[in-house]
């Protein structure tokens, strides 16, 4: 039986993928680097500095931790202009339902993700006060896949592995909480990955009930 929802949040509750994009191909133009929307896909859950080791690794120039360090933080300026436009109706299709309902029905929720601007971009779509606990890149020493952010979650709150459900949008989210022992709903892109329990393009497209009947496989 799930008791608790994890969210992911780019991607899940939030569409920020575009901002993501523009911020590294303003970085990568610079430094005269190729880097498409379809890159772009392959950081999705991917922490900032390992998104920039995959953006730099055909590069014939060899840089240092600092110029990488400088290089991440340039990126993620330019983010935080683009994040400044993010308004409550960037929130995904079917998100607030959800959590209402879920929080009605005595679920408890949270946020699993690898970003360090979680707290700006919660507060930003007016979601900061919503979880029962919110982990993220500034809590966390392993990126997803890893599943410490997705473990941490469910120690906080103070439940199981196997009563925890994740909801993700990432193939790397995806391992992450399998890696838990964890339940997974994939939403959007990743709705095609056969690892995933449950599929959907969106959370209009499920209902709560559905996603809190299903078992695992070896718990059931
Ligand atoms: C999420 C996004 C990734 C991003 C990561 C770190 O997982 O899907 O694309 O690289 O967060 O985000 P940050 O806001 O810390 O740069
Ligand atoms: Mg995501």
């Amino acid at each position: 039986m799930i008791k608790a929802v994890i969210f992911d949040l780019d991607g899940v509750i939030v569409s920020t993928d575009e901002y993501h994009y523009l911020a590294w191909k303003q970085l990568a133009d610079e430094k005269g680097y190729s880097f498409t929307r379809q890159d772009n896909e392959r950081l999705r859950g991917v922490s900032r500095m390992e998104s920039l080791e995959l953006i730099l690794r055909d590069a014939s120039q060899r840089y240092s931790q600092a110029e990488k360090l400088a290089m991440a933080e340039t990126k993620n300026v330019i983010y935080r202009q683009l994040l400044s436009k993010l308004q409550a109706d960037a929130v995904l299709p079917g998100v607030l339902d959800c959590l209402v309902d879920l929080k009605a029905r005595g679920v408890k929720v949270a946020i699993g993700s690898s970003s360090k601007n979680a707290a700006y971009i919660l507060q930003a779509i007016g979601l900061d006060r919503t979880f029962d606990t919110v982990v993220d890149g500034t809590c966390i020493t392993r990126s997803k896949p890893d599943p410490e952010v997705f473990s941490q979650a469910a120690q906080q709150l103070g439940m199981a592995p196997e009563s925890c459900l994740v909801v993700e949008d990432a193939a790397a989210g995806i391992e992450a909480a399998l890696a838990a022992g964890m339940a997974v709903l994939a939403v959007g892109t990743a709705a095609d990955d056969p690892r995933a329990h449950l599929a959907v393009s969106n959370l209009s497209q499920i209902t709560t009930e559905s996603m809190l009947q299903l078992q695992l496989p070896s718990v059931a």
